[in-house]
């Protein structure tokens, strides 16, 4: 049988190291080209060894032959252990009931399973030199420490087999064994609520370990700080070595290490970093170097500890400058063509003490001087003092920035443009979508999109890289949510994110607008504590995690009763703040309503939850919450609905302009009464295309709804053309002004402010290349089902988009030519899609890998076909049901 069981996971990721899930979800996906291929039956053995995995002994678990069409299970055989490896294979039977052989192995290590799993202790540095750098919202100064050094020795007592680090060092931390910095991740661990919960991580360390050796760690202050709730900077490790023999041995942090300061001193997100070279500590991480004068540390308290199982932040690109100019002498500006997040390495020498500094911005005057406004109080500044040691280089390591420009200065030499690298930095999320077209602009607006989201993944999603904020706004979350799905796996990064906004919730079910909660802002705006059902939701329709669902259910259930208790009438007027912020024109929306969206939220919110319980056999609640919904829905109707449309606040007697995103929010969950719907509708294309010149007129609420609405109303040319414009407001006409990627405001605004150029909550509109122009789209849970419907507008001539998911991966292809029309569809095993084929031509042939399927209206003879089924037949489109398989098809004009 030609099947291939790959990309086996285990809870979402790839052999992952420390599980804390005792029921972990195995997942796999098969790989065909044969079509209408379905999976009937698998096996999954799970086992305690290498060699009994490979002789087919499931010791720890079979599951024998189960009948089932899912590509996962939950993982139900005896208890697991903590800190052990388990082996894992999986084969499956085809819809036929033949059989494929086993897949690769895979396997899963679990970590920390209890908390007296736990043996290392807490420690710090006793005596921290503190600097005070700008802060956001306040107009205090936030303490900061300079970085902390701890080192421990040890030595091996037999031949090692294995050994795993398990760390975490707040804020920041950076691990070393015996000299060498281990593993590629940098700014770990993620942000989290630290009273609560820190992060961990593992690493397999075994290639380091030598007879004696030296573990080191460097800390940082991240978002660890006094002003948002917490202490000093501290540290915890657990190396783990097993030796050949089977005994196992702990190196643990406690009393016994030793700590001082060196050459990083100063460091903060906001700040930069100075680091002395001069003050460099030779072989500090060796086994041999004389600590005599480092001071013992101090054991302190610390929170609990969670596995960081998602993708870390890692260094994913390295950029050249596109340019460099002199900007005065001795002061040199480059210029990387790109707004991005991270930070530049520099390469230099010189005199000893030269002092180099490295200022960024996203913006430059017209001099050429930095124009830094947009960074707020954020100083982005690194310094970097030389060594004199000939040829050096620098980069830092606990700082990030947002920026396209670098100014040097101070350099004992005139710098070339080879002297520097930009670095790319964020969560290193898998990228699982692919678009392009034909439409240079859209494929550009698409690109800036790729880059905004990647920049605003620090381990959670942020609003900005480079001011004074970089915070969880959850309302920038969710809204791009959808987007940043049909690009990366984002499986992991939002279950994580879930789970820090459970952390964060009061007793009272309120969250905050940010989360992690470092600034308390509760309780949210609805459009922003949304993030909790919405991502969760997504989190089961695109990667089928009922698990989440289960595991938030209580939280959510509390969320959802918070609305409920606020509201009045079942109108939620009291808990906004933002509404459908940043429209054209404004920061707060003119002409929505803030309880309009409040309130509308407070439907989603219910609705979805309704439709949780569905998921999890919760019927009572189901049937309740859906209720209430139904409830919310007419109220909101008696409320909202006026003779001229849906409310929107008129600024006199001639201002007619009703609100864009009033329309548009209840058309795009089909609110409206039937009897209304084509008056709403009307309303909103008559405001777009008379009022607003084909405008959009929406701040970043109605944005993330628009596309759908239009599109699927069958307006899908409209949103083209809202989407290709170049004149203000737009995305376009953000290119035309610089943009590199999506600013904040649908201004070109550079004075200080809310004005930063890579924000991307106005994002979402990426769904829409995707969704409509390519035609993918999810239309049952876990894409058990897609729809692959091309819409044709404008002069767009081609276009494509691949998906991988979780069942396998989608491709489509389309190309419009004078006289033919040609459609490439992949689709993988398992599921299904209907594929919309539109009528273009009145005369036509439709062909299928050359076989005839439709002469003009008369449709062949393929109903005896199983791969392709007619589904329906209409003025517009052949509907065709495909399984899996790859399909080629030809409409000819005759
Ligand atoms: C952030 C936004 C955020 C907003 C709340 C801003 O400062 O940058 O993106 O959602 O505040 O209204």
């Amino acid at each position: 049988m030609k099947i291939d069981v790959r990309n086996m996971y285990t809870t979402y990721a790839i052999n992952p190291l420390a599980l804390k899930d005792t029921r972990p979800r195995l997942s796999w996906v098969v790989e065909t080209s044969e079509r209408r291929k379905k999976q009937s039956a698998y096996r999954v053995l799970v086992s305690s060894s290498q060699q009994l995995i490979e002789q087919d002994e499931g010791n720890i678990w079979d599951t024998h032959k189960i009948e089932s069409e899912d590509n996962y299970c939950y993982y139900s055989g005896e208890e697991l252990e903590s800190f052990k490896r388990y082996y894992w294979k999986v084969k499956i039977w085809d819809e036929k009931g033949e059989e494929s052989s086993w897949s690769k192995v895979s396997f899963f290590e679990t970590g920390p399973l209890s908390k007296s799993d736990w043996k290392a202790k807490w420690i710090t540095k006793r005596d921290l030199k503190t600097f005070y750098s700008a802060g956001d919202f306040s107009t205090e100064k936030f303490k900061h420490y300079h970085a902390a050094y701890f080192r421990k020795t040890f030595e091996i007592k037999n031949e090692v087999q294995s050994a795993r680090a398990y760390i975490s060092g707040l804020g920041f931390y950076e691990l070393y064994l015996n000299g060498e910095k281990v593993g590629n991740n940098v700014l770990d661990p993620g942000q989290s609520e630290y009273s609560k919960e820190a992060l961990f991580n593992v690493y397999n360390i075994t290639s380091f370990i030598t007879e004696q050796n030296c573990v080191g760690v460097i800390l940082g202050n991240g978002r660890h700080l006094e002003q948002f709730g917490y202490s000093k900077p501290k540290l915890i490790i657990q190396i783990l070595l097993e030796y050949v023999n089977g005994e196992k041995e702990y190196i643990l942090s406690d009393e016994s290490w030793g700590s001082s300061h060196g050459p990083l001193q100063e460091n903060g997100i906001y700040y930069g970093e100075k680091y002395d070279g001069t003050l460099e500590i030779p072989g500090w991480c060796t086994y041999h170097f004389d600590a005599s004068n480092w001071e013992e540390v101090e054991v302190t308290e610390g929170s609990n500890l969670r596995y960081q199982n998602m993708p870390p932040i890692r260094v994913t690109k390295i950029l050249k400058p596109l340019k460099m100019y002199t900007l005065k002498p001795g002061v040199f500006v480059y210029d990387f063509g790109q707004n991005f997040t991270g930070w530049v390495k520099i390469n230099v020498s010189g005199p000893k003490g030269t002092q180099l500094k490295l200022r960024h911005s996203e913006l430059v005057n017209e001099d050429g001087s930095l124009k830094n406004n947009t960074l707020r109080k954020a100083e982005a500044t690194d310094i970097y003092i030389l060594k004199g040691e000939g040829k050096e280089s620098y980069e830092p390591r606990f700082t990030y920035h947002g920026f396209r420009y670098v100014e040097v200065s101070g350099s004992p030499f005139v710098p070339t443009i080879d002297n520097i690298e930009g670095r790319f930095v964020h969560s290193d999320v898998e990228k699982v979508g692919d678009f392009y077209c034909s439409n240079e602009l859209i494929n550009k607006i698409h690109k800036n999109i790729l880059w905004g989201q990647l920049s605003n993944l620090h381990s959670i999603p942020t609003d900005c890289p480079q001011r004074d904020e970089r915070f969880g706004w959850m309302g920038d979350a969710q809204l791009s949510a959808e987007e940043a799905i049909y690009n990366f796996d984002m499986s992991l990064f939002y279950e994580n994110y879930l789970q820090e906004i459970k952390l964060s919730q009061k007793e009272d079910g309120s969250i905050s607008d940010v989360v992690p909660a470092y600034i308390k802002l509760y309780p949210a705006d609805p459009a922003w504590g949304t993030a909790y059902i919405t991502i969760a939701w997504y989190l089961y329709k695109y990667y089928k995690n009922e698990k989440v669902l289960s595991d938030h259910y209580e939280s959510m259930k509390k969320y959802v009763e918070f609305l409920h208790k606020s509201s009045e009438n079942n109108l939620l007027k009291k808990l906004g703040k933002f509404g459908d912020w940043c429209p054209p024109g404004a920061i707060s929306p003119k002409k929505t309503p803030v309880e309009f969206t409040s309130t509308w939220y407070y439907y989603n919110d219910v609705y979805l939850f309704s439709k949780i319980a569905e998921v999890l056999g919760k019927e009572k609640d189901a049937q309740h919450y859906f209720e209430l919904s139904e409830n919310i829905k007419k109220s909101f109707n008696d409320y909202f609905l006026k003779d001229y449309g849906y409310e929107s606040r008129m600024f006199g007697p001639v201002d007619r302009l009703i609100s864009q995103t009033s329309q548009i929010l209840p058309l795009y969950y089909n609110m409206v009464p039937n009897d209304k719907k084509e008056f709403i509708l009307e309303k909103l294309i008559n405001n777009i295309v008379e009022h607003q010149d084909s405008h959009l007129d929406t701040g970043i609420v109605g944005t993330r709804y628009l596309f759908d609405v239009l599109s699927e109303n069958g307006y899908s040319d409209l949103s083209f053309r809202i989407a290709t414009q170049e004149s203000y407001p737009s995305w376009g006409y953000m290119i035309k002004e610089g943009a590199t990627t999506v600013w904040e405001r649908w201004e070109k605004l550079e004075a200080g402010g809310m004005n930063s150029q890579n924000h991307i909550m106005l994002g979402s509109v990426d769904t829409f290349f995707y969704k409509y122009l390519a035609g993918i789209s999810l239309e049952k849970d876990g894409w058990k089902k897609a729809r692959i419907k091309p819409h044709l507008v404008g002069e767009e001539k081609f276009a494509s988009a691949k998906i991988k998911t979780i069942i396998g991966e989608f491709q489509v292809s389309w190309e419009k030519g004078e006289n033919l029309f040609k459609l490439s569809v992949v689709i993988p095993l398992g599921t299904e899609a209907d594929v919309f084929i539109p009528k273009l031509w009145n005369e036509f042939n439709l062909k299928e890998e050359r076989e005839l399927l439709f002469d003009n209206e008369q449709i062949k003879d393929f109903k005896e076909r199983n791969d392709i089924k007619l589904k329906e037949y209409n003025e517009e489109n052949i509907i065709l049901n495909l399984g899996s398989g790859q399909y080629y098809f030809e409409l000819e004009k005759k």
